[in-house]
């Protein structure tokens, strides 16, 4: 299977459009040496004509220009978008869908019923899309079980829940449910392959763990360095893992979680624009370097 990836960037992107912290302002003035990077998502494929979007990025408009796989080919309106699997209801990988709503035909989209029920009331994206293309919404489940698409061959999707946030609109923020972030293995039952995507994720449950060593190639959270990055850079006062997201460093951290795999190519993505990962030339970076943890770049195309 194909994965590329057509953002990398956690929520605001790379730069961001209002920050100034370290990075922010190296990257817009080039006095560090950092790739900008737009909003998480990427496309998957087993055949490299149909694809699947996980997440619809606020910036799925360039994301689609820079990636000739999704663009029209053969008739005057086109493209190689088969469906959408929504990992979380948040904006960053949901605000794209209205992007979509040109679509000739209701856009199916795949999602928990925690997701549905954010998407139709805190940020009704799906009844506004009834006005322009409409959804044909499929519910999927986070018991373990797989599902596959109609027009996507030999690829089975198997969700699970992950402990993280629901979105700061959703009406219940403060009150996890189960669905409200999935990860995913992707499974090619062709080659026996599978990768596991998990943009945004709080805590190492034992299904991560599982999902993680029996994959092929892993692309999890990389969204903080510490827990008091965005606190240290003078930006917010929320802590990572208030937010839903296990930073890398540390005890518990990502890394060690990833050290303890022998088996898959490990690459973070969805990585705010304050975490030093970014500057190629950080001493983080060459940690992750020496731990053999790759940082996803917008046009990455992995092969698995
Ligand atoms: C998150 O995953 O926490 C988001 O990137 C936050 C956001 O979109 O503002
Ligand atoms: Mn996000
Ligand atoms: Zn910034």
């Amino acid at each position: 299977m194909k994965i590329r990836v057509l953002g990398s960037a956690a929520g605001g992107g790379f730069p961001q459009w209002n920050c100034n912290c370290r990075n922010c302002n190296g990257v817009r003035h080039k006095t560090i040496q950092a790739k900008p990077r737009t909003q998480s998502s990427i496309a998957v494929s087993s055949n490299n004509a149909q694809w699947v979007l996980f997440n619809a990025s606020p910036d799925i408009r360039v994301q689609i220009e820079s990636f000739p796989g999704l663009q029209p080919h053969n008739s005057i309106r086109g493209t190689g978008i088969t469906a959408v699997i929504l990992c979380d209801g948040q904006i960053d990988h949901t605000t794209g869908l209205l992007i979509l709503r040109e679509s000739p035909k209701p856009l199916d989209i795949y999602s928990t019923r925690m997701v549905y029920e954010d998407l139709t009331t805190g940020f009704p994206v799906f009844n506004m899309l009834e006005h322009f293309c409409g959804v044909n919404h499929h519910e999927i489940q986070h018991d373990g079980g797989g599902f596959s698409i109609p027009g996507i061959e030999d690829l089975i999707f198997y969700p699970h829940a992950l402990k993280s946030k629901a979105p700061p609109y959703s009406p219940h923020r403060e009150n996890p449910h189960p669905g409200d972030n999935i990860g995913v293995i992707i499974e090619q039952p062709s080659t026996g392959k599978r990768v596991y995507y998990s943009p945004g994720l709080g805590e190492i449950e034992p299904q991560v763990e599982a999902a993680m060593q029996n994959a092929d190639c892993i692309m999890v959270d990389g969204t903080f360095w510490t827990d008091t990055e965005m606190v240290d850079a003078g930006v917010s006062h929320k802590t990572a893992r208030s937010i839903g997201h296990l930073p890398q460093s540390g005890p518990g951290g990502m890394i060690e979680t990833m050290d303890s795999l022998s088996k898959p190519r490990k690459i973070l993505i969805h990585i705010n624009n304050t975490n030093p990962i970014l500057d190629e030339q950080s001493e983080q970076r060459k940690v992750l370097d020496e731990h053999g943890i790759e940082v996803a770049f917008d046009g990455l195309e992995i092969d698995v």
